[in-house]
């Protein structure tokens, strides 16, 4: 395998890196080219990479070096060709089953969600979700739009992925097609909620902001409740985790007998051994949650094989060691899996409106099934990302 181009990419990295120059259009030109050449000559996702990192690297070498942004612009189209491209040998190398590991070409068991082994070749899942994002689109289309903005000179605006990304309008918000994927979109519950098919989920399992987070619990409750039931096809279920205050539970039990699409069935348990904060004077301190479990009217028996998990009172630690707790509001994935197995069969949608880290969607995931949530919060969505959920933001 030749590796000339990329040497002379590495080079002129280097001699950038050292040399007195003054950015300009030629010299963005000249490296675009190499890049263009480094790239043509190696068909691997990791090749890919390495010759992006370097035209993003040229790009800020040329903004630090106070370089124009036509000249910056240059080599922006060439980052997004190149991340383009990058995607597309992602989706060959996804369907191959195949991977370029430390130069050599294996063959590897393509696991639906984690099917390519991102950090061996210096990339996270959501970038390389990104990637294959833009890879939808024809690079003609693309082009057209970047060369059109290049074309303004210094009146354009800064060449990004994003500016490209946005060409495919805002994503579809239904649940996704196959197995073990899940989507979080960046985007209030209520219009995720609203842009869902009505009867099109076959699991509906959320935890909600507690009484303690919104300012009438009671509104909050009708608004979100009749929404989300009416997602659920008839033979679905739902799980909706609350806090155990009184308000709290007086207010979904409300919510829930003003519908008619699911069927309360019963109040579970969620119980916890460890507690946090001070120890109250008068009252008792909570180590609960209620979960408020609803069944479609023709949904089948529940798939719950052991006797233990069927007792509706669930005592599983709020703070599995093994799951490196990070957040008070995490739920533990035991709980999560237990009602998407009694609940569902694989390939089947979970929907979670309220996702913070992202515990139900990776639970679903996990499980092979399919999950579709959102969240508003910037910081749960890094957790969300950093669970390996793709992060689907409305540009
Ligand atoms: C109780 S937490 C969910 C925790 C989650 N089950 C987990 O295991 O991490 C509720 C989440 O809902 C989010 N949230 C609150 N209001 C929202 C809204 N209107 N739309 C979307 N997310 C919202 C909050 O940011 C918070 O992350």
């Amino acid at each position: 395998m030749s590796t000339t181009a990329l040497a002379t990419l590495e080079q002129a990295r280097t001699l950038l890196a050292a040399m007195d120059w003054t950015p300009s259009v030629d010299l963005a030109l000249r490296l675009t080219h190499a890049a263009e050449l480094a790239i043509s000559e190696d068909g691997s996702a990791r090749r890919a990479v390495l010759v992006k990192d370097v035209l993003a690297w040229a790009q800020l070498q040329f903004k630090r070096r106070g370089g124009q942004l036509v000249e910056g612009n240059v080599l922006a189209v060439q980052r997004v060709k190149t991340e383009w491209e990058l995607g597309k040998r992602l989706e060959r190398d996804a369907e191959d089953g195949r991977r370029h590991h430390r130069g050599r070409e294996e063959t590897v068991k393509v696991n639906r969600v984690d099917f390519y082994q991102y950090a061996d070749i210096g990339m996270t899942r959501q970038a390389a979700a990104r990637y294959r994002r833009l890879a939808e689109m024809d690079w003609a289309d693309i082009d057209a739009v970047l060369q059109a903005e290049l074309q303004k000179g210094e009146d354009g605006h800064e060449i990004t992925t994003q500016m490209a990304l946005s060409l495919l309008g805002p994503p579809e918000l239904e649940p996704i097609e196959g197995e073990g994927k899940a989507a979080v979109m960046a985007l209030d519950a209520i219009d995720l909620l609203k842009s869902i098919r009505p009867a099109s989920i076959d699991l509906l399992l959320t935890d909600p902001p507690y009484s303690t987070d919104v300012p009438d619990i009671v509104a909050f409750a009708e608004e979100w409740v009749p929404l989300a039931l009416k997602t659920v096809r008839p033979t679905g279920r739902a799980y909706i985790c609350t806090g155990a205050y009184p308000e709290e539970i007086a207010a979904y039990l409300d919510a829930l007998g003003r519908q008619d699409a699911l069927i309360l069935e019963q109040v579970l348990v969620w119980t916890y051994r460890e507690t946090m904060g001070p120890q109250p004077r008068d009252r008792y301190v909570l180590n609960w949650q209620a979960i408020f479990y609803l069944r479609g009217p023709e949904a089948p028996r529940l798939n719950c094989p052991l006797m233990i998990e069927q007792w509706a009172v669930h005592d599983l630690p709020s703070r599995p060691a093994s799951e490196g707790h990070v957040h008070t509001w995490q739920k533990p994935m035991e709980l999560a899996e237990r009602f998407i197995r009694h609940s569902t069969e694989e390939g089947m949608s979970v929907l979670d409106p309220f996702a913070g880290t992202g515990t139900f969607l990776a639970a679903a995931v996990a499980l092979g099934r399919n999950g579709l949530g959102a969240e508003t919060d910037a910081h749960m969505l890094e957790r969300c990302a950093e669970r390996g959920l793709e992060i689907v933001r409305a540009s």
